[in-house]
């Protein structure tokens, strides 16, 4: 039986291995560390790439997150606005640092945060509004930025999905104050195992990463990046463009083959700044069409299964009373296809014959 995984990396890492393999013996030779010399050697390329006054690699993406919120000072009795629909390490983090999440709804079409359910949410105690890119876009930054400019709160990006997007130019983790990226491995760059970064816009938010991550003389390095992961990141990111651009095309594929069936809504196609990070689309019988593609080898995502206010062990830690009709009918109706750099054109018209029996047999 033909099988179709939701990820697999193989043929990326048979085009790197060589040169991920000379540059961790490299490593080797300086005396192997977490922040050696190759972590230094990605930070410099990605400050280059983004232009800003410096990156910093974190073990993953969840913990440039902590880096960046301990960083702006977000801590306990603030409260910080987040979307109902996103990864959980988007809240996690939140309550991590002892300030209490604020969970809202979120945009149709778009599935990022909603900026006049921010607006309803803010008080007196309201410190900051995260901002999350999700799937193929950035949130709504310039509503976004004015909201917050209008209540005094600090604007987060969670850019983890982002790397590559960009919004009225402005490419993502650097339009607002902090950003992240996460390179797990099925994201766009992705490691072999967890990686992310945090990205600082001017020099004092750069030194204060440094001391949270105990970069200095005489500290021990906390929150810190791997040489192996960051030989792989090393050796993907100048691979980005072509990344993005056959993600852009086998998304274009599924756009033109799912838009004429009847059961399927599709989001919007892929504008220049958006990134084929996630196809997502949403299905009519979602959980049986599932189990459909599953019997035929192909394995598929539900991103999310629940809007982050109806996650049990939130309850205590987070305000989930704000209603989230928008983040609930998504959660029902979503399901994430294969896609990656190395889906063949083939797989993804299987996946799409497959769904197409589905309907037509309905
Ligand atoms: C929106 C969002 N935030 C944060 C993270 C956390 O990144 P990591 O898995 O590298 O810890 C992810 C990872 O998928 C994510 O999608």
């Amino acid at each position: 039986m033909t099988t179709v995984p939701f990820f697999r990396n193989s043929t990326t890492w048979q085009r790197v291995r060589d040169g991920v393999e000379a540059d961790i013996a490299r490593s080797v030779d300086k005396g192997l560390a977490v922040d050696g010399i190759l972590v230094r050697e990605v930070e410099e390329e990605l400050t280059r790439r983004l232009g800003c006054a410096g990156v910093r690699l974190t073990a993953s993406g969840s913990d440039a997150l902590l880096v960046l919120l301990k960083q702006r000072g977000i801590g306990p009795g603030d409260e910080v606005i987040v979307p109902a629909y996103t990864f959980f390490a988007s809240v996690a983090a939140i309550a991590h640092v002892g300030a209490r999440p604020v969970i809202v709804d979120i945009l149709p079409d778009r599935y990022t945060i909603c900026p006049d359910a921010v607006r309803a949410a803010v008080t007196e105690r309201t410190k900051a509004v995260v901002a999350v890119h999700l799937f193929t876009t950035m949130a709504d930054m310039e509503s976004l930025a004015a909201l917050s400019a209008d209540h005094g709160l600090l604007l987060i990006e969670d850019s983890a999905q982002g790397i590559g997007m960009s919004q009225r130019g402005r490419l993502a983790g650097t339009a607002a104050r902090g950003g992240v990226f996460s390179f797990f491995p099925a994201k766009t760059v992705g490691a072999l195992g967890d990686a992310g970064a945090v990205i600082a816009t001017d020099e004092r938010q750069l030194a204060e990463f440094d001391e949270i991550l105990g970069r200095g003389e005489g500290t021990e390095p906390t929150y810190g990046c791997d040489e192996i992961q960051a030989a792989v990141v090393r050796a993907c990111l100048p691979l980005l463009d072509e990344f993005k651009d056959k993600r852009r095309k086998l998304f274009a594929y599924y756009d033109e083959r799912l838009r004429s069936i009847d059961g399927v809504r599709r989001l919007p196609s892929l504008g220049p700044e958006n990134v084929g990070y996630v196809y997502v689309g949403e299905f009519d019988r979602r959980d049986e069409l599932q189990a459909h593609l599953r019997t035929h080898g192909i394995t598929t995502e539900i991103f999310y299964p629940l809007p982050l206010s109806r996650q049990a062990c939130l309850a205590d830690v987070a305000d989930c009373t704000k209603p989230v009709p928008v983040a609930e009918e998504a959660s029902t109706r979503v399901l994430a296809l294969p896609l990656y750099s190395d889906l063949l054109e083939e797989e993804a018209a299987y996946v799409c014959d497959i769904v197409s029996d589905f309907y037509c047999r309905a």
